[in-house]
């Protein structure tokens, strides 16, 4: 029989439930604790996924009564940090945290840190990249099926910080995990949305070359998209259009008009984070990088701060990136230098 973790949910919303489908699904895990400051959502998971577990509206308390062993932290952005580090203190030794990574890039880099010194083992939830659609299509791409790859047209809603990870991580899993070489981008602040307890441009458009030489144009948010949120890989010998779960919009060889890429069963969300759960357990159990990783994750996060920064510098920014640790569109912001009032609340 194979081991079982004392397992906890911290935040019970929306992703609280994502995550509790994950860790329905693994056997391995034995649902001891929900913690939510409202403690009626963390009732609720508990009746809705037939949760026998304590329930808390302290997460610290939680952590130094239950002990778990491995802890999904399903909370707003500023939070990411600071219950991670409570949860390293604690000896958890899995944390699958909610995506983005932090607000600022000095918190990022904070959390690789203490996941590198308290051998706390942390994933990102860029789901995704477990979905069938891109799994065949980076087999496609690894394969060589389009010839080299030479540029990518990347895509998401807004905003940067929040969606503009997940369509960094596809492009970076398309792209052989190569990091970036430099990034150039504009924002417009005509409209500043708050998500998830941080503020954030209204869209952004820019360039980034990674260190392979693939070059990738970029458009967060705003009109005219032409694939929704996801990656067009284009080859030497073909492309291939792959939106965030993998659906597969086109691929074409140009020299062999009737091909297509095999048909695969569709997947949902659940599957996913089913997905997710079972890696990240795995890896935990054989001291293999998980699929989602901290160190993937703080490489797609990079790319976004390396924009803001270039934003702020007007300047064409190097990875990787050094000389600051804030968030340069949060410091923008706050400096008033978006227009009078456009402070975003
Ligand atoms: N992976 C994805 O596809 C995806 C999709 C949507 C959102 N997200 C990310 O997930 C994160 C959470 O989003 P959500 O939609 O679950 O939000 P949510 O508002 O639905 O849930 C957050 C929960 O955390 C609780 N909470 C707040 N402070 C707490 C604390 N100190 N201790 C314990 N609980 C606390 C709230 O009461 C709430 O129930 C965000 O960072 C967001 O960017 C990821």
């Amino acid at each position: 029989m194979s081991k079982t973790y004392r397992t906890a949910i911290i935040g019970c919303g929306g992703r609280g439930r994502g995550h509790a489908v994950g860790i329905k699904a693994d056997d391995r895990c034995q649902v001891v604790a929900l913690a939510d400051v409202k403690e009626e959502a963390a009732r609720s998971l508990a009746a809705d996924f037939g949760l026998n577990a304590s329930i808390y509206t302290d997460h610290r308390k939680m952590l130094e009564k239950e002990k778990p062993e491995i802890v999904a932290s399903c909370l707003w952005t500023p939070l990411h940090l600071p219950v991670f580090r409570n949860c390293a203190e604690a000896g958890v030794r899995a944390v699958l945290s909610e995506k983005p990574m932090a607000p600022t890039w000095g918190e990022c880099l904070e959390i690789a840190r203490i996941a590198r010194e308290s051998g706390c083992q942390i994933t990102f939830c860029h789901q995704r990249r477990f979905a069938r659609g891109n799994l065949l299509a980076r087999q496609l791409i690894e394969a060589g099926r389009f010839g080299k790859i030479e540029r990518m047209d990347l895509y998401s809603p807004p905003n940067l910080l929040d969606c503009g990870t997940h369509t960094f991580d596809q492009a970076l899993s398309f792209n052989g995990e190569s990091p970036a070489k430099w990034a150039l981008g504009a924002v417009d602040t005509s409209k500043i949305l708050k998500w998830f307890g941080v503020s954030a441009e209204g869209m952004v458009e820019g360039t980034v070359v990674f260190q392979n030489g693939v070059r990738a144009a970029l458009q967060v948010g705003g009109p005219d998209m032409d694939i929704g949120a996801g990656v067009r890989a284009v080859g030497s010998e073909g492309f291939i259009e792959v939106l965030w779960d993998g659906q597969i919009q086109r691929a074409v060889v140009y020299r062999e008009p009737d091909w297509q890429p095999p048909a695969f069963e569709a997947d949902s969300h659940d599957d996913h984070m089913a997905g997710v759960v079972r890696n990240a357990l795995d890896c935990l159990e054989s001291g293999e990088e998980p699929v989602l990783s901290g160190q993937k994750a703080l490489r797609a996060t990079e790319i976004i701060f390396a924009l803001y920064e270039s934003v702020r510098r007007r300047a064409r920014v190097e990875l990787p990136l050094a000389g600051f640790t804030d968030s340069p569109f949060l410091a923008m912001l706050e400096n008033g230098e978006f227009g009078q009032g456009n402070t975003g609340g």
